[in-house]
């Protein structure tokens, strides 16, 4: 048995882990060649992400997908290159929007170099991503170009907030659909798609991404709460300073207002509701909720759309990929970063 990739799958089949292990290391070349401007300055903050690491989920989840078909097929690679490039673009225009300092263990973009140069770099990291594209074919923009909208739609409307009487969870549930289950649903599309996998295969590969997306974006924002930065390689309690209500806060403010609260959690309720980019309240706030059964009941959740993501591989052939792809449900809601 050998452990691969970025959580550690145990995988049991040498073949696979050959597939699994070559496929992320020329992932990892085409990143750095698409990130090379002629500018040496663009260079550098391009590469500034991709070379301070990251878990390479979605090019992961493209190898395993591509185990349905032709495991060497040309558009494979390619098309996780695509999908992590355009995932790091907008880790490039999400550290704007939420003012991180941190990513990935080292300065955000605008932490070092401003806003403006992190937009921009985040702009020419979506110009290479659709430059691989163009080369994989009509179908594949066109699958590129209707996720991306729904993920900036997602970002659009945590931005914006619940409108039109959507229920705070249902809007939520909506904002990380898009935003997240978008994006890691065309990595297991298009991993089973330029495999050349059957019709049936893909579909099945596209929902499950979007299932384990969902369930990964959850887990992310129990992790914001739970998890310290030499974990996550992130600020904790980003989401609470920025004042993005995750699912332990939305549980939290529903007992609140429930006849079954309270005074701890009224208070508590009452605190984040406050302007939370005051230090020792912030602090005060994610101590809250760590204790709190709020956070408990959020990764119950996650751990139930992770096993939904599951269930859907259940019309796949039994196989080693099939077995790592359950492993993954497990490691998404477990991970610790
Ligand atoms: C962070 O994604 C943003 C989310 C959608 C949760 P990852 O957790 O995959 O970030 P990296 O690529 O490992 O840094
Ligand atoms: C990131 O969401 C989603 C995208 C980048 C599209 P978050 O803002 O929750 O992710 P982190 O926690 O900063 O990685
Ligand atoms: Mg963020
Ligand atoms: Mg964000």
């Amino acid at each position: 048995m050998t452990v691969v990739g970025p959580f550690g799958l145990s995988v049991r089949d040498q073949a696979l882990e050959a597939d699994v292990q070559a496929g992320l290391a020329a992932v990892e070349e085409g990143l750095l060649e698409a990130t090379k401007s002629g500018v040496p300055f663009i260079t550098d903050a391009a590469q500034h992400l991709v070379r301070a690491g990251g878990k390479r989920f979605r090019p992961l989840l493209v190898m395993l997908a591509a185990q349905f078909g032709d495991p060497h097929a040309p558009g494979i690679v390619p098309s996780a290159v695509v999908v992590e490039l355009t995932h790091l673009a907008t880790l490039y225009h999400d550290d704007v929007m939420d003012e991180a300092e941190v990513r990935r263990g080292v300065a955000s973009a605008n932490a070092r170099w401003g806003n403006s140069l992190a937009v921009l770099t985040g702009d020419f990291l979506f110009a290479r991503a659709s430059h691989t594209l163009a080369d994989l074919g009509p179908e594949a923009v066109r699958i590129q170009a209707e996720a991306f909208e729904r993920l900036v739609t997602g970002q659009i409307l945590e931005t914006a907030g619940p409108r039109d009487g959507r229920a705070p969870v249902e809007h939520y549930l909506d904002v990380i659909a898009g935003k997240t289950g978008s994006l890691i649903a065309v990595a297991g599309r298009f991993g089973a798609m330029m495999s050349g996998a059957d019709e049936a295969t893909v579909d099945i590969l596209t929902q499950y991404g979007e299932r384990l997306g969902t369930a990964f974006q959850l887990a992310d924002d129990v992790l914001d709460i739970a998890s310290d930065s030499t974990e996550s390689g992130k600020t904790p309690g980003t989401d609470l300073r920025e004042g993005v209500p995750t699912l332990p806060v939305l549980h939290l403010r529903a007992l609140a207002a429930s006849d079954a609260a309270t005074d701890e959690d009224r208070a508590l309720a009452a605190l984040l509701d406050q302007d939370l980019t005051d230090d020792a309240r912030h602090a005060e706030a994610l101590a809250g909720l760590r204790a709190h059964a709020a956070l408990r009941q959020a990764r119950r959740d996650t751990i139930r759309y992770a096993e939904e993501a599951r269930a859907t591989l259940a019309p796949l052939p039994d196989c080693a990929a099939k077995a790592a792809l359950q492993e993954l449900c497990d490691a998404v809601v477990h991970r610790a970063g």
